[in-house]
Protein backbone atom coordinates (compact mmCIF):
# COMPACT_ATOMS: atom_id res chain seq x y z
CA UNK A 1 0.00 0.00 0.00
CA UNK A 2 1.35 3.46 -1.15
CA UNK A 3 2.07 5.76 2.24
CA UNK A 4 -0.46 8.37 2.60
CA UNK A 5 -2.97 7.02 0.19
CA UNK A 6 -6.45 6.09 1.83
CA UNK A 7 -7.06 2.32 1.95
CA UNK A 8 -10.32 2.97 0.42
CA UNK A 9 -8.11 4.24 -3.24
CA UNK A 10 -5.58 1.78 -2.96
CA UNK A 11 -5.27 0.65 -6.25
CA UNK A 12 -3.10 -2.43 -5.35
CA UNK A 13 -6.16 -4.01 -3.34
CA UNK A 14 -8.46 -3.06 -5.66
CA UNK A 15 -6.57 -5.33 -8.55
CA UNK A 16 -6.70 -8.07 -6.26
CA UNK A 17 -10.26 -7.66 -5.24
CA UNK A 18 -11.35 -6.96 -8.60
CA UNK A 19 -10.05 -10.23 -10.13
CA UNK A 20 -11.42 -11.87 -6.89
CA UNK A 21 -14.83 -10.83 -7.72
CA UNK A 22 -14.61 -11.05 -11.27
CA UNK A 23 -14.17 -14.89 -10.92
CA UNK A 24 -17.14 -15.09 -8.77
CA UNK A 25 -19.63 -12.92 -11.11
CA UNK A 26 -18.46 -15.20 -14.36
CA UNK A 27 -19.32 -18.44 -12.42
CA UNK A 28 -22.40 -16.94 -11.60
CA UNK A 29 -23.56 -15.83 -15.12
CA UNK A 30 -22.06 -19.49 -16.37
CA UNK A 31 -24.72 -20.58 -13.77
CA UNK A 32 -27.44 -18.97 -15.20
CA UNK A 33 -26.28 -18.92 -18.94
CA UNK A 34 -26.24 -22.87 -18.41
CA UNK A 35 -29.34 -23.04 -16.92
CA UNK A 36 -27.52 -24.84 -14.16
CA UNK A 37 -28.77 -22.79 -11.45
CA UNK A 38 -31.66 -24.58 -10.36
CA UNK A 39 -33.55 -21.33 -9.77
CA UNK A 40 -34.20 -18.25 -11.65
CA UNK A 41 -35.09 -16.14 -8.61
CA UNK A 42 -34.33 -17.70 -5.54
CA UNK A 43 -37.82 -16.21 -3.52
CA UNK A 44 -37.63 -15.53 0.02
CA UNK A 45 -40.28 -12.71 0.95
CA UNK A 46 -39.31 -8.88 2.27
CA UNK A 47 -39.26 -9.33 5.74
CA UNK A 48 -37.59 -12.17 5.92
CA UNK A 49 -35.19 -10.90 3.51
CA UNK A 50 -35.17 -7.96 5.54
CA UNK A 51 -34.22 -9.92 8.49
CA UNK A 52 -31.47 -11.86 6.91
CA UNK A 53 -29.42 -9.07 5.76
CA UNK A 54 -30.09 -6.94 8.54
CA UNK A 55 -28.18 -9.75 10.42
CA UNK A 56 -25.33 -10.40 8.19
CA UNK A 57 -24.49 -6.72 7.85
CA UNK A 58 -24.75 -6.03 11.18
CA UNK A 59 -21.91 -8.01 11.58
CA UNK A 60 -18.19 -7.64 9.70
CA UNK A 61 -18.53 -8.60 6.29
CA UNK A 62 -15.65 -8.99 3.97
CA UNK A 63 -16.65 -7.64 0.45
CA UNK A 64 -16.14 -10.36 -1.19
CA UNK A 65 -18.53 -12.47 0.74
CA UNK A 66 -20.94 -9.29 0.54
CA UNK A 67 -21.35 -9.63 -3.40
CA UNK A 68 -21.68 -13.00 -3.05
CA UNK A 69 -24.51 -12.80 -0.79
CA UNK A 70 -26.03 -10.12 -2.79
CA UNK A 71 -25.79 -12.63 -6.08
CA UNK A 72 -27.12 -15.58 -4.04
CA UNK A 73 -30.27 -12.90 -3.53
CA UNK A 74 -30.54 -11.94 -6.92
CA UNK A 75 -32.99 -12.73 -9.55
CA UNK A 76 -30.75 -14.16 -12.81
CA UNK A 77 -31.45 -12.52 -15.62
CA UNK A 78 -29.08 -14.40 -17.88
CA UNK A 79 -30.66 -17.33 -17.12
CA UNK A 80 -32.92 -18.69 -19.87
CA UNK A 81 -36.16 -19.56 -17.90
CA UNK A 82 -35.85 -15.57 -16.95
CA UNK A 83 -39.22 -14.95 -18.82
CA UNK A 84 -40.39 -11.61 -17.04
CA UNK A 85 -40.09 -8.17 -17.09
CA UNK A 86 -38.50 -5.90 -19.88
CA UNK A 87 -34.91 -5.75 -18.49
CA UNK A 88 -32.07 -7.07 -20.36
CA UNK A 89 -29.66 -9.41 -19.28
CA UNK A 90 -26.47 -7.11 -20.01
CA UNK A 91 -23.57 -8.14 -22.13
CA UNK A 92 -20.56 -9.14 -20.38
CA UNK A 93 -18.91 -6.06 -22.65
CA UNK A 94 -21.89 -3.83 -20.87
CA UNK A 95 -21.21 -4.99 -18.08
CA UNK A 96 -17.50 -3.94 -17.64
CA UNK A 97 -18.40 -0.60 -19.58
CA UNK A 98 -20.69 0.17 -16.06
CA UNK A 99 -17.34 -0.72 -13.96
CA UNK A 100 -15.40 1.41 -16.07
CA UNK A 101 -17.80 4.68 -15.83
CA UNK A 102 -18.32 3.67 -11.97
CA UNK A 103 -14.83 4.02 -11.45
CA UNK A 104 -13.99 7.24 -13.70
CA UNK A 105 -17.34 8.94 -12.63
CA UNK A 106 -17.25 11.34 -14.93
CA UNK A 107 -20.44 13.45 -15.04
CA UNK A 108 -22.21 13.92 -18.56
CA UNK A 109 -23.21 17.36 -17.49
CA UNK A 110 -20.57 19.69 -18.44
CA UNK A 111 -18.41 18.48 -21.81
CA UNK A 112 -15.05 19.25 -19.48
CA UNK A 113 -16.58 16.52 -17.09
CA UNK A 114 -16.94 14.08 -19.48
CA UNK A 115 -15.07 14.72 -23.09
CA UNK A 116 -14.89 10.77 -23.81
CA UNK A 117 -18.72 10.17 -22.60
CA UNK A 118 -20.25 13.22 -24.45
CA UNK A 119 -18.67 12.57 -27.74
CA UNK A 120 -19.59 8.46 -27.55
CA UNK A 121 -23.10 9.94 -26.25
CA UNK A 122 -23.29 12.20 -29.92
CA UNK A 123 -22.38 9.15 -31.92
CA UNK A 124 -24.86 7.33 -29.80
CA UNK A 125 -27.41 9.58 -31.09
CA UNK A 126 -26.28 10.07 -34.50
CA UNK A 127 -26.40 6.28 -34.61
CA UNK A 128 -29.71 5.46 -33.57
CA UNK A 129 -31.28 8.64 -36.00
CA UNK A 130 -29.91 6.95 -38.81
CA UNK A 131 -31.60 3.71 -38.03
CA UNK A 132 -34.51 5.36 -37.03
CA UNK A 133 -34.40 7.22 -40.92
CA UNK A 134 -33.95 10.42 -39.85
CA UNK A 135 -31.93 13.16 -41.73
CA UNK A 136 -28.40 13.94 -40.54
CA UNK A 137 -30.42 17.35 -38.92
CA UNK A 138 -31.81 14.78 -36.13
CA UNK A 139 -30.16 15.07 -32.62
CA UNK A 140 -30.85 13.83 -28.75
CA UNK A 141 -29.24 12.62 -25.90
CA UNK A 142 -29.03 10.11 -23.06
CA UNK A 143 -31.12 9.71 -20.34
CA UNK A 144 -32.20 7.94 -17.24
CA UNK A 145 -34.75 5.88 -18.13
CA UNK A 146 -37.67 5.66 -20.58
CA UNK A 147 -40.09 7.72 -17.99
CA UNK A 148 -37.52 10.07 -18.04
CA UNK A 149 -37.29 9.98 -21.37
CA UNK A 150 -41.09 10.22 -22.33
CA UNK A 151 -41.26 13.30 -19.77
CA UNK A 152 -38.52 15.47 -21.27
CA UNK A 153 -40.01 14.89 -24.78
CA UNK A 154 -42.98 16.24 -23.63
CA UNK A 155 -42.24 19.04 -22.21
CA UNK A 156 -40.70 19.80 -25.70
CA UNK A 157 -43.64 19.17 -26.96
CA UNK A 158 -45.60 21.55 -25.18
CA UNK A 159 -42.44 24.14 -24.95
CA UNK A 160 -42.81 24.24 -28.84
CA UNK A 161 -46.86 24.78 -28.67
CA UNK A 162 -46.31 27.39 -26.13
CA UNK A 163 -42.88 28.94 -25.66
CA UNK A 164 -43.97 31.34 -22.72
CA UNK A 165 -45.27 28.62 -20.78
CA UNK A 166 -41.42 27.53 -18.91
CA UNK A 167 -41.17 30.64 -17.41
CA UNK A 168 -44.91 31.74 -16.82
CA UNK A 169 -46.36 28.75 -15.96
CA UNK A 170 -49.44 26.72 -17.73
CA UNK A 171 -51.71 29.62 -16.41
CA UNK A 172 -55.34 28.67 -17.20
CA UNK A 173 -54.16 26.30 -19.85
CA UNK A 174 -55.40 22.72 -19.94
CA UNK A 175 -52.95 21.10 -22.00
CA UNK A 176 -53.45 17.46 -22.80
CA UNK A 177 -51.97 14.74 -25.01
CA UNK A 178 -53.52 11.64 -26.96
CA UNK A 179 -52.56 8.21 -25.90
CA UNK A 180 -53.72 4.86 -26.39
CA UNK A 181 -55.10 2.83 -23.56
CA UNK A 182 -52.35 0.35 -23.76
CA UNK A 183 -49.86 3.60 -23.06
CA UNK A 184 -47.25 2.89 -20.51
CA UNK A 185 -48.09 4.64 -17.19
CA UNK A 186 -45.08 7.00 -16.90
CA UNK A 187 -47.34 9.47 -19.71
CA UNK A 188 -49.95 10.00 -16.93
CA UNK A 189 -47.08 10.42 -14.96
CA UNK A 190 -45.78 13.15 -16.95
CA UNK A 191 -48.86 14.69 -17.36
CA UNK A 192 -49.25 14.70 -13.89
CA UNK A 193 -45.63 16.65 -13.46
CA UNK A 194 -46.37 19.30 -15.76
CA UNK A 195 -49.52 19.83 -13.98
CA UNK A 196 -52.18 18.80 -16.68
CA UNK A 197 -53.62 16.16 -14.46
CA UNK A 198 -55.75 13.50 -15.37
CA UNK A 199 -57.68 15.79 -17.73
CA UNK A 200 -54.94 16.45 -19.72
CA UNK A 201 -54.63 12.59 -20.60
CA UNK A 202 -57.50 11.70 -23.60
CA UNK A 203 -57.11 7.96 -23.69
CA UNK A 204 -57.76 6.49 -27.40
CA UNK A 205 -59.51 3.00 -27.68
CA UNK A 206 -57.46 -0.28 -29.20
CA UNK A 207 -58.99 -2.22 -31.76
CA UNK A 208 -58.70 -6.30 -31.55
CA UNK A 209 -54.56 -5.84 -32.27
CA UNK A 210 -54.64 -3.49 -29.17
CA UNK A 211 -52.50 -1.22 -31.34
CA UNK A 212 -54.21 1.93 -31.36
CA UNK A 213 -57.71 3.15 -32.99
CA UNK A 214 -56.53 5.94 -35.24
CA UNK A 215 -59.43 6.33 -36.78
CA UNK A 216 -60.78 7.60 -33.45
CA UNK A 217 -58.35 10.65 -33.29
CA UNK A 218 -60.43 12.91 -35.40
CA UNK A 219 -63.41 12.51 -33.33
CA UNK A 220 -61.66 12.67 -29.46
CA UNK A 221 -59.20 15.52 -31.23
CA UNK A 222 -62.62 17.43 -31.73
CA UNK A 223 -64.75 17.02 -28.34
CA UNK A 224 -61.11 17.85 -26.31
CA UNK A 225 -61.00 21.21 -28.20
CA UNK A 226 -64.49 22.20 -28.04
CA UNK A 227 -64.37 21.27 -24.21
CA UNK A 228 -61.44 23.90 -23.82
CA UNK A 229 -57.91 21.58 -23.84
CA UNK A 230 -55.38 22.18 -25.85
CA UNK A 231 -53.90 19.01 -27.22
CA UNK A 232 -50.14 19.19 -27.97
CA UNK A 233 -49.19 15.95 -28.62
CA UNK A 234 -49.98 11.91 -29.51
CA UNK A 235 -48.17 9.67 -28.29
CA UNK A 236 -47.62 5.91 -30.42
CA UNK A 237 -46.44 3.06 -28.38
CA UNK A 238 -43.93 1.37 -30.15
CA UNK A 239 -44.63 -1.56 -28.38
CA UNK A 240 -46.95 -1.00 -25.57
CA UNK A 241 -45.89 -2.33 -22.03
CA UNK A 242 -48.71 -5.03 -21.46
CA UNK A 243 -48.97 -6.87 -24.73
CA UNK A 244 -46.40 -5.60 -26.66
CA UNK A 245 -48.75 -4.25 -29.57
CA UNK A 246 -47.34 -1.62 -31.97
CA UNK A 247 -49.49 1.19 -32.93
CA UNK A 248 -49.72 2.26 -36.61
CA UNK A 249 -46.94 4.93 -36.51
CA UNK A 250 -47.33 6.03 -39.89
CA UNK A 251 -51.09 7.33 -39.75
CA UNK A 252 -50.56 8.70 -36.23
CA UNK A 253 -47.90 10.96 -38.10
CA UNK A 254 -50.25 12.10 -40.43
CA UNK A 255 -53.16 12.67 -38.26
CA UNK A 256 -50.34 15.11 -36.24
CA UNK A 257 -49.43 17.01 -39.22
CA UNK A 258 -52.75 17.56 -40.12
CA UNK A 259 -53.06 19.21 -36.47
CA UNK A 260 -49.58 20.73 -36.17
CA UNK A 261 -49.56 17.85 -33.20
CA UNK A 262 -46.10 16.96 -31.86
CA UNK A 263 -45.45 13.49 -32.56
CA UNK A 264 -43.76 11.39 -29.78
CA UNK A 265 -43.29 8.03 -30.01
CA UNK A 266 -42.57 5.89 -27.34
CA UNK A 267 -40.15 3.49 -28.21
CA UNK A 268 -38.90 2.82 -25.26
CA UNK A 269 -39.33 -1.06 -25.57
CA UNK A 270 -40.27 -2.07 -29.16
CA UNK A 271 -38.04 0.82 -30.99
CA UNK A 272 -34.91 -1.87 -30.53
CA UNK A 273 -36.93 -3.07 -33.75
CA UNK A 274 -35.21 -0.58 -36.08
CA UNK A 275 -32.31 -2.77 -35.71
CA UNK A 276 -33.73 -5.95 -36.87
CA UNK A 277 -33.88 -5.93 -40.73
CA UNK A 278 -36.85 -8.72 -40.22
CA UNK A 279 -38.88 -6.52 -37.79
CA UNK A 280 -38.21 -2.74 -38.52
CA UNK A 281 -41.11 -2.84 -40.90
CA UNK A 282 -43.35 -2.78 -37.24
CA UNK A 283 -41.74 1.10 -37.15
CA UNK A 284 -42.55 2.03 -40.24
CA UNK A 285 -43.86 5.97 -40.28
CA UNK A 286 -41.11 6.22 -36.72
CA UNK A 287 -39.16 8.57 -39.28
CA UNK A 288 -41.67 11.10 -39.17
CA UNK A 289 -41.96 11.29 -35.44
CA UNK A 290 -40.72 15.02 -33.71
CA UNK A 291 -39.12 12.51 -30.78
CA UNK A 292 -38.34 8.65 -30.43
CA UNK A 293 -37.26 7.40 -26.85
CA UNK A 294 -35.61 4.12 -26.68
CA UNK A 295 -34.34 1.96 -23.91
CA UNK A 296 -30.88 0.47 -24.70
CA UNK A 297 -31.68 -1.48 -21.42
CA UNK A 298 -34.88 -3.33 -22.49
CA UNK A 299 -33.72 -4.88 -25.75
CA UNK A 300 -29.95 -4.30 -26.51
CA UNK A 301 -28.10 -5.84 -23.96
CA UNK A 302 -27.35 -2.95 -21.86
CA UNK A 303 -27.46 -2.36 -18.01
CA UNK A 304 -29.95 -0.14 -16.85
CA UNK A 305 -30.59 2.79 -16.92
CA UNK A 306 -29.68 3.59 -20.87
CA UNK A 307 -32.53 5.62 -22.65
CA UNK A 308 -31.92 7.92 -25.88
CA UNK A 309 -34.21 10.55 -27.12
CA UNK A 310 -33.44 11.91 -30.53
CA UNK A 311 -35.42 14.87 -32.02
CA UNK A 312 -36.06 14.54 -35.97
CA UNK A 313 -35.01 17.91 -35.69
CA UNK A 314 -31.73 19.16 -33.55
CA UNK A 315 -32.85 22.60 -32.42
CA UNK A 316 -35.98 20.87 -30.77
CA UNK A 317 -33.59 19.36 -28.49
CA UNK A 318 -32.66 21.94 -26.79
CA UNK A 319 -36.78 23.48 -25.77
CA UNK A 320 -37.02 20.72 -22.87
CA UNK A 321 -35.70 22.91 -20.53
CA UNK A 322 -34.57 26.02 -22.39
CA UNK A 323 -33.46 28.28 -18.95
CA UNK A 324 -30.64 29.76 -18.05
CA UNK A 325 -27.78 28.17 -15.61
CA UNK A 326 -25.21 30.78 -16.51
CA UNK A 327 -22.84 29.17 -13.92
CA UNK A 328 -22.58 26.13 -15.72
CA UNK A 329 -22.48 27.51 -19.36
CA UNK A 330 -20.40 30.54 -20.74
CA UNK A 331 -23.32 31.09 -23.15
CA UNK A 332 -26.44 30.31 -23.48
CA UNK A 333 -26.44 29.62 -27.09
CA UNK A 334 -28.12 26.38 -27.45
CA UNK A 335 -27.01 24.67 -30.96
CA UNK A 336 -23.46 25.55 -30.60
CA UNK A 337 -23.78 23.73 -27.05
CA UNK A 338 -24.55 20.20 -28.09
CA UNK A 339 -21.86 19.08 -26.10
CA UNK A 340 -22.92 20.46 -22.87
CA UNK A 341 -25.60 17.51 -22.33
CA UNK A 342 -26.90 19.33 -19.19
CA UNK A 343 -28.68 21.72 -21.43
CA UNK A 344 -31.05 19.64 -22.55
CA UNK A 345 -31.45 16.39 -19.93
CA UNK A 346 -33.39 16.99 -16.23
CA UNK A 347 -30.35 15.37 -14.82
CA UNK A 348 -27.28 17.75 -14.01
CA UNK A 349 -24.62 15.11 -12.55
CA UNK A 350 -25.47 12.13 -15.34
CA UNK A 351 -24.04 8.98 -15.58
CA UNK A 352 -21.64 7.85 -18.63
CA UNK A 353 -24.24 5.86 -19.98
CA UNK A 354 -22.66 6.15 -23.92
CA UNK A 355 -19.88 3.80 -23.02
CA UNK A 356 -22.17 0.74 -21.86
CA UNK A 357 -24.00 1.37 -25.50
CA UNK A 358 -20.95 2.00 -27.56
CA UNK A 359 -18.87 -0.95 -25.51
CA UNK A 360 -21.40 -3.80 -27.10
CA UNK A 361 -20.72 -2.19 -30.79
CA UNK A 362 -17.44 -2.21 -30.64
CA UNK A 363 -17.68 -5.79 -29.14
CA UNK A 364 -20.11 -7.29 -31.77
CA UNK A 365 -21.09 -4.76 -34.09
CA UNK A 366 -24.72 -4.13 -35.06
CA UNK A 367 -25.32 -7.62 -35.83
CA UNK A 368 -25.54 -8.43 -32.36
CA UNK A 369 -28.79 -6.10 -32.15
CA UNK A 370 -30.36 -7.46 -35.43
CA UNK A 371 -29.52 -10.92 -34.14
CA UNK A 372 -30.88 -10.19 -30.79
CA UNK A 373 -34.20 -9.20 -31.19
CA UNK A 374 -34.62 -10.67 -34.26
CA UNK A 375 -34.62 -14.01 -32.61
CA UNK A 376 -36.45 -12.72 -29.58
CA UNK A 377 -39.22 -12.08 -31.57
CA UNK A 378 -39.03 -14.84 -33.98
CA UNK A 379 -39.78 -16.84 -30.37
CA UNK A 380 -42.14 -14.89 -29.22
CA UNK A 381 -44.28 -16.24 -32.34
CA UNK A 382 -43.64 -19.74 -32.17
CA UNK A 383 -44.41 -19.58 -28.43
CA UNK A 384 -47.55 -18.33 -29.36
CA UNK A 385 -48.01 -21.32 -31.47
CA UNK A 386 -47.13 -23.77 -28.85
CA UNK A 387 -49.89 -21.63 -26.61
CA UNK A 388 -52.57 -22.20 -29.21
CA UNK A 389 -52.13 -25.77 -29.81
CA UNK A 390 -51.63 -26.39 -25.88
CA UNK A 391 -55.44 -27.27 -24.66
CA UNK A 392 -56.37 -25.55 -21.78
CA UNK A 393 -54.36 -22.27 -22.48
CA UNK A 394 -55.62 -19.22 -24.33
CA UNK A 395 -53.78 -16.31 -26.19
CA UNK A 396 -54.77 -12.87 -25.82
CA UNK A 397 -53.32 -11.57 -28.60
CA UNK A 398 -50.56 -12.77 -31.17
CA UNK A 399 -47.48 -11.09 -30.53
CA UNK A 400 -45.69 -8.56 -32.35
CA UNK A 401 -42.75 -8.10 -30.09
CA UNK A 402 -41.32 -10.67 -27.68
CA UNK A 403 -44.09 -9.82 -25.22
CA UNK A 404 -47.06 -12.62 -24.73
CA UNK A 405 -49.69 -12.96 -22.74
CA UNK A 406 -51.64 -16.08 -22.15
CA UNK A 407 -54.02 -17.82 -19.18
CA UNK A 408 -54.76 -21.82 -17.89
CA UNK A 409 -58.32 -21.95 -18.47
CA UNK A 410 -60.01 -23.98 -15.85
CA UNK A 411 -63.33 -25.99 -16.31
CA UNK A 412 -65.20 -23.09 -14.64
CA UNK A 413 -64.63 -19.72 -16.44
CA UNK A 414 -65.52 -17.93 -12.88
CA UNK A 415 -62.41 -19.56 -11.32
CA UNK A 416 -60.23 -18.26 -13.87
CA UNK A 417 -58.67 -15.55 -12.65
CA UNK A 418 -58.18 -16.41 -9.14
CA UNK A 419 -56.17 -19.55 -10.70
CA UNK A 420 -54.03 -17.43 -13.16
CA UNK A 421 -52.93 -15.26 -9.94
CA UNK A 422 -52.19 -18.00 -8.00
CA UNK A 423 -49.95 -20.02 -10.28
CA UNK A 424 -48.04 -17.17 -11.14
CA UNK A 425 -47.65 -16.93 -7.40
CA UNK A 426 -46.62 -20.43 -7.56
CA UNK A 427 -44.02 -20.08 -10.25
CA UNK A 428 -42.36 -17.21 -8.22
CA UNK A 429 -42.14 -18.82 -5.48
CA UNK A 430 -40.85 -22.13 -6.97
CA UNK A 431 -38.45 -19.66 -8.52
CA UNK A 432 -37.94 -22.33 -11.84
CA UNK A 433 -39.28 -19.84 -14.00
CA UNK A 434 -40.05 -16.19 -13.54
CA UNK A 435 -42.95 -14.88 -15.53
CA UNK A 436 -45.24 -12.08 -14.75
CA UNK A 437 -48.78 -10.95 -15.28
CA UNK A 438 -51.02 -8.88 -16.67
CA UNK A 439 -54.97 -7.86 -16.11
CA UNK A 440 -56.74 -6.31 -19.34
CA UNK A 441 -60.57 -5.84 -19.41
CA UNK A 442 -60.78 -7.54 -15.67
CA UNK A 443 -58.68 -10.53 -16.85
CA UNK A 444 -55.55 -12.02 -15.63
CA UNK A 445 -52.92 -13.39 -18.43
CA UNK A 446 -49.74 -14.65 -17.39
CA UNK A 447 -47.47 -11.92 -19.13
CA UNK A 448 -43.88 -13.48 -20.69
CA UNK A 449 -41.49 -11.16 -22.29
CA UNK A 450 -38.51 -13.48 -23.80
CA UNK A 451 -35.60 -11.17 -23.11
CA UNK A 452 -32.73 -13.94 -23.13
CA UNK A 453 -31.74 -15.35 -26.45
CA UNK A 454 -30.70 -18.52 -24.10
CA UNK A 455 -34.40 -19.61 -23.95
CA UNK A 456 -35.06 -21.94 -26.69
CA UNK A 457 -39.10 -23.76 -27.15
CA UNK A 458 -37.69 -26.49 -25.03
CA UNK A 459 -37.81 -24.29 -22.19
CA UNK A 460 -41.13 -22.83 -23.50
CA UNK A 461 -42.62 -26.19 -23.58
CA UNK A 462 -41.23 -26.91 -20.15
CA UNK A 463 -43.17 -23.74 -18.71
CA UNK A 464 -46.39 -24.61 -20.63
CA UNK A 465 -46.24 -27.90 -18.75
CA UNK A 466 -45.69 -26.27 -15.21
CA UNK A 467 -48.37 -23.82 -16.19
CA UNK A 468 -50.44 -26.61 -16.83
CA UNK A 469 -50.09 -28.56 -14.07
CA UNK A 470 -50.34 -25.92 -11.22
CA UNK A 471 -53.59 -24.99 -12.80
CA UNK A 472 -55.00 -28.47 -12.74
CA UNK A 473 -53.84 -28.78 -9.29
CA UNK A 474 -55.48 -25.71 -8.31
CA UNK A 475 -58.60 -26.83 -9.88
CA UNK A 476 -58.92 -29.77 -8.17
CA UNK A 477 -57.94 -27.90 -4.52
CA UNK A 478 -61.15 -25.45 -5.65
CA UNK A 479 -63.52 -28.53 -6.43
CA UNK A 480 -62.03 -29.99 -3.43
CA UNK A 481 -60.40 -33.31 -4.54
CA UNK A 482 -57.24 -34.05 -2.37
C1 LIG B 1 -43.45 1.34 -23.53
C2 LIG B 1 -42.70 1.75 -22.31
N1 LIG B 1 -42.49 3.04 -22.08
C3 LIG B 1 -41.82 3.47 -21.00
C4 LIG B 1 -41.34 2.57 -20.07
C5 LIG B 1 -40.60 3.09 -18.88
O1 LIG B 1 -39.24 2.88 -19.07
P1 LIG B 1 -38.21 2.88 -17.84
O2 LIG B 1 -38.57 1.68 -17.03
O3 LIG B 1 -36.87 2.79 -18.50
O4 LIG B 1 -38.41 4.15 -17.10
C6 LIG B 1 -41.56 1.21 -20.26
C7 LIG B 1 -41.08 0.24 -19.25
O5 LIG B 1 -41.42 -0.90 -19.25
C8 LIG B 1 -42.24 0.78 -21.41
O6 LIG B 1 -42.46 -0.50 -21.66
Amino acid sequence: MTPGIPIWFDAEKFREQGQRIIDDLATFLEDSTTGNAAQVLPWRDENAQYDAWKELLDRDIELEELFREVCSASIRLHHPRYLGHQISPPATASALAGFVADTLNNGMGVYEMGMAGTVMERLVIEMLARQFGFADSASGFLTSGGSMGNLTALLAARNTADPDVLEAGNRDQQYAVMISEQAHYCIQRAAGIMGWGRQGIITVPVDEHYSMRVDLLPELYDQATRSGKRVVAVVGSACSTATGAYDDLAAISQFCSQRDLWFHVDGAHGAAAAFSQKYRCRLDGIELANSVTLDFHKLLLVPALATAVVFRDAGQSYVSFAQKAEYLFDEHVPESQWHNLALRTFECTKAMMSLKVISVLAEHGLAAWDANVTQLYDLANKFADMIDETPAMELLVRPQSNIVCYRYVPANAEQANAINRDVRERLLHEGKFYVVQTISDGTHWLRTTIGSSLTTTEHLGQLLEEVTRIGQQLESQARGVC
